[in-house]
């Protein structure tokens, strides 16, 4: 199946005719893996190899408002600048607007806002494709459940089908081949103590994007034949960290789940290596204090930057070591009313 079969079983004809009203907006939060998605099953549908569980940054993430223009292509504006339409980043937005395009030729400003570094890496894609998906069901007036949103997010970005959601979410990898079983469904637990610190350390371009890294390390890393098994152990980890408020639980393999996905880039080949020597003097950093009795943790995604992950108790220790940090979220914004039943 396809990204349009998928679009056409979820949406009828007559929602996708055209644009309902003349703008929609939307917006989503970035989300930052606990526990990696890294690897598909489909590349076509970013079906997952394996489930995944994120945290939300309820204040940090991506505004998207659509505007009906009477032009022959889409502006895309990024953060108050517009964008060149050979760029590959509005390429990827207008093939995705594509999809919803049927009988009709419609184009659309989009104006897109992110209050996250955006230099630093921390923009991923899955807030960005999150909120055009809200900011779409706003435009054409669907109705659609957050389920559904949340698997057409997944056709933009994988991970986008977290962002639906505040707080904990859990994306299930599903068996269906046509991914009508894979998308987020948040977990009814908050944790009010529970923060996230960014840490930029380089912002340089990486070397390699994380859709091409994953399909490259799943193409040649022997190492990734465990990434499954490790997975299924983490969720259940994560998940009864998450329930009992264990923090060293929650960190530990939070921070042990990063280092083993980065473990399977370098074991790929060509091999993949996004951290940096700043990355590395950070985790060591990060070791020695966790060893002087500070609980402080760490994830990496595909990109040399860190998040740090600790509780509000100790926000001002964390500070002093990190005075750089961006503090992004604590739990206590979990919203479990949210659509919980898709
Ligand atoms: C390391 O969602 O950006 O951040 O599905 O190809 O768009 P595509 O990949 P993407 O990958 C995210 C990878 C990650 C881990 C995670 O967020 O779970």
């Amino acid at each position: 199946m396809n990204k349009l079969a998928v679009i056409s079983h979820l949406l009828s004809n007559a929602l996708l005719q055209s644009p309902h009203k003349q703008s929609g907006t939307g917006f989503a939060p970035t989300n930052i893996a606990l526990c990696k998605y890294w690897g598909k099953r489909d590349a076509e549908l970013n079906l997952p190899i394996t489930s995944s569980l994120s945290i939300a940054l309820p204040n940090k993430g991506s505004t998207t408002t659509l505007t009906l223009i009477d032009q022959s292509i889409d502006r895309v504006i990024f953060n108050g600048r517009e964008r060149s339409s050979t760029s590959p980043f509005v390429e990827r937005l207008v093939q995705y607007l594509d999809l919803f395009r049927r009988e009709r030729a419609w184009h659309l400003q989009v104006d897109i806002t992110m209050n996250i570094p955006v230099a630093a890496g921390f923009a991923s894609s899955a807030a960005g494709f999150a909120s055009l998906v809200i900011a779409l069901n706003d435009l054409f007036d669907w109705h659609a459940s957050r389920q559904t949103l949340s698997i057409l997010a997944r056709l933009g970005s994988g991970s986008a089908a977290r962002s639906l959601w505040m707080g904990f979410v859990e994306w299930q990898a599903g068996a269906d081949p046509c991914g009508m079983d894979s998308y987020g469904m948040p977990l009814e637990k908050s944790w009010p103590d529970l923060c996230v610190g960014l840490l930029s350390l380089n912002n340089q371009p990486k070397p390699i994007s994380s859709r091409r890294a994953m399909q490259q390390t799943v193409a040649s890393s022997v190492l990734y034949e465990s990434w499954p098994k490790q997975v299924s152990r983490d969720l259940v980890l994560l998940k009864q960290a998450i329930q009992d408020k264990n923090f060293p639980l929650l960190g530990s393999i939070a921070e042990n789940n990063a280092l083993s996905m980065h473990a399977t880039m370098l074991s790929s080949m060509p091999p993949i290596c996004y951290f940096l020597p700043e990355t590395l003097e950070a985790m060591h950093r990060i070791w020695k204090l966790r060893a002087e009795g500070l609980a402080l943790y760490f994830t990496e995604d595909a990109g040399p930057n860190l998040k740090l992950l600790f509780l509000k108790s100790d926000i001002k220790r964390v500070q002093i070591h990190f005075p750089e940090m961006l503090l992004a979220a604590d739990g206590s914004q979990a919203d479990p009313a949210i659509d919980a039943r898709g």
